[in-house]
């Protein structure tokens, strides 16, 4: 099968791209670089440069095409909020125009990389995919509403499609394929990075009185292997199964902040400067995914997501950026 990989220069997408290409897809990464890095991109893979809101040029990368992994989105839940009109252009007028662009070159598989914002407020400390969905911020909006327009597709158009809901995306690839790091990372381990290398001064953790054993909030973090294998499956599962799904992708595990700060500073053997500071509003105490669905439906099971792994393969990249900057 050829896939197209849209936002396949980025940071989940150029996992995405190395994990086809070893499973033997042929791949083609559409993307506009606003944030995605051409050090990301593997020479196997054929890149277009170009946006989803460029219809014409989006409509030729989808020529000779089986399936589609969108991953093109912008995902500042800040931002979201301060300026919806950019999530509105860009996450909702980009993909139906994806889907307008599958139906007329008769592309019928797509993976759509959705987000466990599309819940909101947690009711029960593990989600499964029957929580109800009330996001909270506009950018769970936008992914939620995408997932409501792929239903329709699917009933109106015959697009098959798998939406994975991410949980926290952490780690980086282990054999130092992937070397792109995020500007303005707003993730807690690279903020983490961030402070350990110097590039921030201080950290803060938001909110040390939750409900949980050490205070700060936990969450469920996913190394992006382990995501990565998920879009193959999910390529294979169309292809062989021809049926939609909605499927979670964590651990089930949570880890807190404090423990992901302390984890850090004893594998790299390094105190990281953060201070506590008050709760930010909208973020619950605990968010950990149920994925027995994807783990059943799929046949997934999270091979990369210790925290060990997590920290060490973060780290790793950022010694390679900042490091070799050094000297
Ligand atoms: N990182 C996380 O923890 C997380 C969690 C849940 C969901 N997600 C979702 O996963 C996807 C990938 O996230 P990421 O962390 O790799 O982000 P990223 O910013 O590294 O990747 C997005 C890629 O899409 C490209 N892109 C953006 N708009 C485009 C457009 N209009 N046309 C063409 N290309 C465009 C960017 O240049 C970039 O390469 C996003 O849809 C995001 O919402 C991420």
């Amino acid at each position: 099968m050829r896939i197209l990989v849209i936002g396949g220069a980025g940071y989940i997408g150029s996992h995405v791209v190395k994990s086809l290409l070893n499973t033997g897809f042929d791949v083609r990464v559409y993307d506009d670089l606003s944030t995605g890095k051409r050090i990301n991109l593997f020479k196997q893979a054929e890149f277009v440069e170009g946006s989803l809101l460029d219809m014409e040029s989006l409509k030729k990368a989808l020529d000779n095409v089986d399936g589609v992994v969108h991953l093109a989105a912008k995902k500042a839940v800040g931002e979201s909020m301060a300026e919806p009109e950019k999530y509105a252009n860009n996450n909702l007028i980009g993909a139906i125009n994806l889907l307008n662009a599958m139906t007329d070159k008769n592309v019928k598989y797509l993976v759509f990389s959705s987000s466990a914002a599309v819940y909101g407020m947690p009711q029960t400390p593990q989600l499964n995919e029957s929580h109800p969905l009330n996001p909270i911020n506009f950018y769970g909006f936008t992914k939620l509403e995408m997932e409501r327009f792929m239903e329709w597709y699917d009933r109106l158009k015959g697009i098959k499609f798998v939406s994975l809901r991410y949980f926290n995306a952490v780690g980086y690839d282990e054999d130092g394929d992937i070397l792109g790091l995020e500007e303005k990372p707003q993730n807690l381990l690279p903020v983490v990075m961030e402070t350990l290398f110097g590039i921030r001064s201080q950290m803060s953790i938001f909110g040390n009185d939750y409900d949980t054993p050490d205070g700060t909030c936990i969450r469920d973090y996913i190394h992006v292997t382990d995501l990565a294998t998920a879009h193959t499956l999910a390529l294979q599962y169309l292809e062989r199964e021809n049926t939609s799904q909605i499927l979670n992708l964590g651990t089930g595990t949570g880890h807190s902040v404090l423990e992901m700060i302390q984890e850090t500073e004893r594998i790299v053997n390094q105190k990281i400067n953060y201070t506590m500071a008050p709760r930010r509003s909208g973020d619950p105490a605990k968010l950990t995914a149920s994925s027995e669905k994807a783990q059943s439906i799929l046949g997934w099971q999270p091979k990369h997501s210790d925290l060990e792994n997590i920290i060490r393969s973060t780290w790793h990249v950022y010694q390679n950026t900042y490091e070799k900057n050094q000297n």
